[in-house]
């Protein structure tokens, strides 16, 4: 694609369409520098609301409510799908490569469910499929792992994906409100979907260390294996005791070889961080992503996680490596004889347990719970103690403790719900993240 004009199509005109619109208008000179003699020009645009159709200051030859008219149109090379979702988007990507299209896609949903089949077609049909944006939308983590962690494997990948969720945890602590209210706060500041649920329940932080996990590991894994634990469970008094003992707690996504690297390990849940590790420090829509192994050791990436011109930024990128590459293709390693791997559950191998005890605020409780944590013999580390403003009569009891097993937490909780029994409000617990030294 040399020495051309190379002509770009985009559906879908939220804040990603219409941040590739913008970038491409405001960054002309340096993309063009980056890009010459080539040159991109938009041809079409496409999005159900006509309402959305930009002004006559963007430079664009048509717009369509019809995405097809898009596709097939002969004077685009590089249709940009910034729809979103599995469908109608799967189809419309299939049929652009169908027509000899190129695609760039932000859509991290897409890519998990239907990634293979599609760099698959791809190829078939000798067009590339990036998605760079997908993961952590400004931090350009694909294509530095597929290009530039080549000297040695990796071992692991873990880090914050999610920004609604890191940002409603902030929000709850910051302002002393409970979760429900701190999503519809995240959705009034345009920081949590309509639909906030796939964010929440760890379906996007899942989707997105999937695609870490396939490209850094260079092989194929099964995404119905693999089910998030989500953020809807940690109440603000979890967040307070933790705070109160050094930690914060944020949805980490990991995703680790094990058993002598035959299998791996992935997995999206709320963990403790400690106060003095990088990851506490990722704020609202940030993200934070490790990358280990040998030699190159520990590399940690951080930046913007959303945003209409964060996402841009890399989909721009993108649309270049085709235009500068058009036949150079990132993901041979997926093509036929790829390797597959074997998913070991995320429960094993805990260490460390946050466990919160909430229980009515009697001195007959306390000594009850006393008596059978040290029964137990359980290993505390740290412990807090919270009385709820909100909730009358309710003390909190926060504790760190070392364990071996998730079974012997089990027991212990099944012994303080046995003799404290109706008293006991909540107990639960949470791995605490401690990164490799
Ligand atoms: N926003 C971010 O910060 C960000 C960052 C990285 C990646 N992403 C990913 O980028 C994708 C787009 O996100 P977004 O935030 O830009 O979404 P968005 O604001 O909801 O925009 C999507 C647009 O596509 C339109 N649309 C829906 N179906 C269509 C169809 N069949 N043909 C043409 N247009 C159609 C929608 O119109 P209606 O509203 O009328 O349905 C809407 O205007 C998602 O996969 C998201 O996960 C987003």
């Amino acid at each position: 694609m040399q020495n051309k004009e190379v002509g770009i199509g985009i559906l879908g005109l939220g804040n990603v369409g219409r941040g590739v619109l913008s970038t491409l208008k405001n960054n002309k000179g340096f993309i063009e520098q980056e890009l010459s003699p080539s040159k991109v020009k938009v041809v079409g645009l496409a999005d159900l609301d006509e309402g959305r159709k930009p002004g006559s200051s963007f430079d664009y030859q048509f717009f369509t409510r019809d995405a097809q008219e898009v596709i097939t149109h002969p004077d685009i090379q590089i249709v940009v799908e910034a729809i979103g979702g599995e469908y109608p988007a799967y189809n419309l990507i299939k049929q652009a490569f169908e027509a000899g299209k190129h695609v760039v896609t932000p859509n991290k949903e897409v890519v998990a469910k239907h990634g293979y089949e599609l760099i698959r077609i791809a190829h078939q049909h000798n067009v590339q499929f990036l998605f760079e944006t997908s993961v952590a939308s400004a931090i350009p983590i694909l294509g530095t792992m597929v290009n530039m962690i080549t000297s040695a494997p990796l071992d692991e990948i873990s880090g914050i994906l999610n920004g609604t969720t890191n940002y409603v945890l902030e929000l709850m602590l910051e302002q002393d409100m409970p979760q429900a209210e701190a999503v519809k706060k995240a959705q009034e500041m345009g920081y949590a979907e309509a639909d906030p649920e796939k964010d929440i329940n760890g379906w996007d932080a899942l989707y997105k260390i999937f695609i870490l996990a396939t490209l850094g590991f260079r092989g194929k894994l099964d995404l119905n294996q693999i089910e998030p634990t989500g953020i809807s469970k940690i109440t603000l008094a979890d967040l307070k005791l933790a705070k109160e003992m050094g930690y914060s707690i944020k949805l980490v996504a990991t995703a680790r070889k094990v058993a002598n690297n035959k299998k791996l390990n992935v997995g999206v849940r709320p963990v403790l961080v400690p106060d003095n590790h990088l990851l506490s420090h990722i704020y609202g829509a940030h993200n934070g992503i490790f990358l280990s192994g040998n030699g190159y050791g520990e590399l940690f990436f951080s930046g913007a996680g959303a945003g209409g011109l964060a996402g841009a930024s890399m989909i721009i990128s993108d649309i270049i490596r085709i235009i500068r590459e058009p036949a150079k293709f990132d993901f041979n390693f997926l093509l036929r004889d790829a390797k597959k791997w074997e998913i070991e559950r995320a429960e094993q191998a805990r260490k460390h347990y946050f466990i919160r005890i909430g229980i009515e605020d009697k001195q007959e409780n306390s000594e009850n719970i006393r008596r059978i944590l040290s029964e137990q013999g359980l290993p505390v580390e740290r412990a807090a103690e919270l009385r709820q403003k909100d909730k009358e009569n309710i003390l909190n009891i926060g504790l760190i403790a070392d364990l071996k097993k998730e079974s012997e937490i089990k027991e212990i909780i099944r012994k303080i719900k046995e003799i404290a029994h109706t008293h006991i409000r909540v107990i639960e617990y949470l791995e605490v993240y401690q990164n490799k030294e």
